[in-house]
C-alpha cells in the first residue's frame, strides 16, 4: 500500500480511494483483463460539490469552466497507464456522450477515439446505449416551429466504444484463445436471447433512476454486466478506474470476476464498497436459505434484514440533483 491512495478490499476485489493515475501506476504491466469505465464527461458534473451536496454542505452543485484540453491531457494520461495494465489483447471498454456546454454540443466521444488511438488503443466496437426513458428537454422545438432548422432530436443515446490493446504477434485475441476446456464450459455465454438485441450494437436499457443510487451520472448494471461477461473469464481481472458508485464492482462480483474499482471521492468510495457487501450478503442469504439451519446461516437471517433495510432507506433518502 502506498501513502497516495487508500484501499478497502471487499469480496473478489477492493475498491481504491485516490487518483487511478497513481493507483495505475502500482499495478504490474498486464494486471487484468478487461477495463470497464465511464470517465468524467468533461465539466458535465461537479463530482466536488456534488459530494457536498450528500454530505448537506451545499444545497446545489453548479458546472465550472474546465479548459478542454486540459481535460484531454486528463484522460490521455490516464487511458496511456492504462495501456499498460491491461494484458495484450484485452479491452478497454468505454461509455462516453457528447456534452452540452454554452450553446454548444461538444462531440466528446468523436473526439475521444482519435485520442484512444494516438496512444495506441486500437478501436473495436462501436455501441450505442439507447435508453429506454429519458428525459426530452429538447423536440418540443420543432412542435412550436415546425418549420426547416428548428429540429433539436431529444437526446436518448450515449456511446459504448470497445479498444483493444494490441496482442503481441499480431495474435490479437492470444488471452481469450488460450483458455482451458474447463474454462471455456465454466464460462459459457447464455445464448437463449442472443438473437435479439444482444447480437446488435445497439442496447437497450433504462437508465438509473435518481433514488436507486447516489451517485450523479451511474451506468446500467445490466449494461456493465453485459461487457463483464462477453469480454471477461471468472476469475480474471477487471479494472474501472473511474468506479463512481462501484456498478462494475458490482457486476464483477456478481459474476465471479476479481475487480477493482478507483474512485477520488471517498463518498462514491465508501458507497461502492457498501454496494459490493450487499452482493455478498445478499448471495450468503440465498445459499442459507437452501442450506440446513446452522450458527453461521442463523446469524446471517438475523442480521441481513436490518442491515438491508437501513441501505435502502439512506438510499431513499439520497436526492440527485441532476440527471
Ligand atoms: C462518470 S462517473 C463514473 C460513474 C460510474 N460508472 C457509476 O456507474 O457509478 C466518473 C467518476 O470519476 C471520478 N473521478 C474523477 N477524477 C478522478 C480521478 N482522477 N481518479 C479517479 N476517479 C476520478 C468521479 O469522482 C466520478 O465518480
Amino acid at each position: 500500500m502506498t501513502s497516495d491512495y487508500e484501499r478497502f478490499p471487499v469480496g473478489r476485489g477492493e475498491i481504491a480511494l485516490g487518483d487511478c493515475l497513481t493507483v495505475l501506476r502500482s499495478l504490474p504491466e498486464g494486471a487484468a483483463t478487461l477495463a470497464v469505465t465511464s470517465p468524467p464527461y468533461h465539466n458535465a458534473i461537479n463530482y466536488e460539490q456534488h459530494t457536498q451536496t450528500l454530505a448537506g454542505e451545499k444545497e446545489r452543485w453548479e458546472r465550472i469552466e474546465i479548459q478542454y484540453d486540459e481535460y484531454r491531457q486528463f484522460l490521455m494520461e490516464r487511458f496511456k497507464e492504462l495501456l499498460r495494465v491491461v494484458a495484450p489483447g484485452g479491452y478497454n471498454v468505454v461509455n462516453i456522450a457528447p456534452v452540452s456546454w454554452q450553446g454548444r454540443r461538444v462531440p466528446l466521444p468523436f473526439h475521444f477515439v482519435g485520442w484512444m488511438e494516438e496512444l495506441g488503443w486500437v478501436f473495436r466496437e462501436d455501441i450505442v446505449w439507447e435508453k429506454t426513458v429519458a428525459r426530452d428537454r429538447r423536440s418540443g422545438v420543432l412542435l412550436q416551429h415546425p418549420y426547416p432548422g428548428y429540429y433539436y432530436p431529444s437526446l436518448v443515446a450515449e456511446y459504448v466504444f470497445v479498444f483493444q490493446r494490441p496482442g503481441e504477434r499480431r495474435d490479437r485475441n492470444n488471452i481469450y484463445w488460450h483458455r482451458s476446456g474447463a474454462d471455456r464450459a465454466a464460462n459459457e455465454i447464455d445464448m437463449s436471447d442472443y438473437q435479439g438485441e444482444k447480437s446488435k450494437n445497439v442496447w437497450r436499457f433504462r437508465p438509473v433512476a435518481p433514488q436507486e443510487n447516489i451517485h450523479p451520472c451511474p451506468y446500467p448494471l445490466e449494461l456493465v454486466e453485459r461487457v463483464v461477461e462477453f469480454y471477461s473469464y471468472k476469475g480474471d481481472l477487471v479494472v474501472d478506474m473511474f468506479a463512481g458508485s462501484g456498478q462494475t464492482n458490482v457486476a464483477a462480483e456478481r459474476l465471479g470476476r476479481r475487480h477493482l474499482g478507483i474512485d477520488i471521492m471517498r463518498e462514491y468510495a465508501d458507497y461502492a464498497v457498501g454496494r459490493v457487501e450487499d452482493v455478498i450478503r445478499d448471495a450468503d442469504s440465498e445459499t442459507v436459505e437452501t442450506e440446513p439451519t446452522t450458527a453461521r446461516s442463523r446469524a446471517a437471517t438475523d442480521t441481513v434484514p436490518d442491515e438491508a433495510d437501513s441501505e435502502t432507506v439512506a438510499r431513499e433518502q439520497s436526492t440527485r440533483t441532476t440527471s
